[in-house]
């Protein structure tokens, strides 16, 4: 991928930032290094741990789930909001739109649960467009250019095509770029940032679920109906760089599950 037009400042070995996207071969395009990977792995393994902590907190009593009116959760009317959603609108499917919606809602409600001071604009604006990498009118192929890395690039370019705050543009770009990281820390990276991956994570494999009541979850899929996430997300097996967070993280669930499937059964 070229980015020689548009500088971008930051450290490039941070996981997922623009800096590390931009990084040269061998580890260009968002490939991961052999480091890279485990602590990607560390990463779902701090995920899982969470989820038993919220299973048994949940099961004892003791998680209270965010549970505010649906109306208080919008985003605010700011022209940085409308130009991400009209790009989204313009140029993503349907059923990837309302997938970044109801991120929008639950990285704002696992904010809530745990009472962290969140920017409404910035994490809008980075859950609506966090899949531009996979939308038409796209100049990377899944198979040249990890999405992710690309739809940060992508996203970016177009908020400061319309003159948006080189900061906030920033802002986006960065939460963009972190949110297959499979965690990603509020302290080292910003709330909005950690809140776009905790509400990926949650839309795509229901992790964090516990902590939004379901009723009110019920109200936002009304809203935002969940369709084939497998499809319209393009997790095919052998699409995506080989070596890139996404085409690991498919490879080990196809995994996982091919260990699943040949556990001798109990009796
Ligand atoms: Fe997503």
């Amino acid at each position: 991928m070229d980015f020689a037009c548009e500088p971008v400042s930051g450290n490039e070995n941070v996981l997922g930032s623009r800096a590390w996207g931009r990084r040269k071969k061998p580890f260009s395009n968002g490939r991961l290094t052999r480091r890279e990977k485990l602590a990607l792995l560390g990463n779902l393994g701090r995920m899982a741990l969470l989820e038993i902590g919220d299973g048994v907190a949940s099961r004892f009593g003791f998680l209270q789930p965010s549970s505010s009116e649906l109306e208080s959760l919008a985003p605010p009317e700011t022209r940085l909001v409308e130009d991400a959603l009209a790009f989204a609108a313009e140029v993503q499917s349907p059923e990837v739109l309302s997938h970044s919606w109801r991120t929008y809602y639950w990285g704002v409600l696992l904010g809530e649960y745990r009472r962290l001071d969140v920017d409404r604009e910035i994490l809008f604006a980075a859950a609506i467009l966090h899949d531009v990498g996979l939308a038409k009118g796209r100049e990377q192929e899944p198979c040249t250019c990890c999405f992710v890395v690309y739809g940060a690039e992508r996203a970016a370019r177009r908020l400061a095509s319309k003159g948006h705050d080189p900061a906030r543009v920033r802002a986006v770009g960065e939460a963009i770029g972190l949110h297959l990281n499979g965690y990603v820390s509020s302290r080292l990276h910003g709330a909005e940032a950690h809140l776009l991956s905790r509400g990926a994570m949650m839309d795509v494999f229901g992790l964090g679920q516990r902590r939004v009541a379901e009723e009110l979850q019920t109200k936002i899929k009304l809203l935002h109906p969940r369709g084939n996430l497998v499809e319209a997300l393009e997790i095919w097996p052998d699409h995506h760089l080989k070596g890139t967070r996404p085409e690991f993280m498919i490879s080990l669930n196809a995994r996982r599950r091919r260990a699943r499937s040949v556990r001798p059964a109990v009796a």
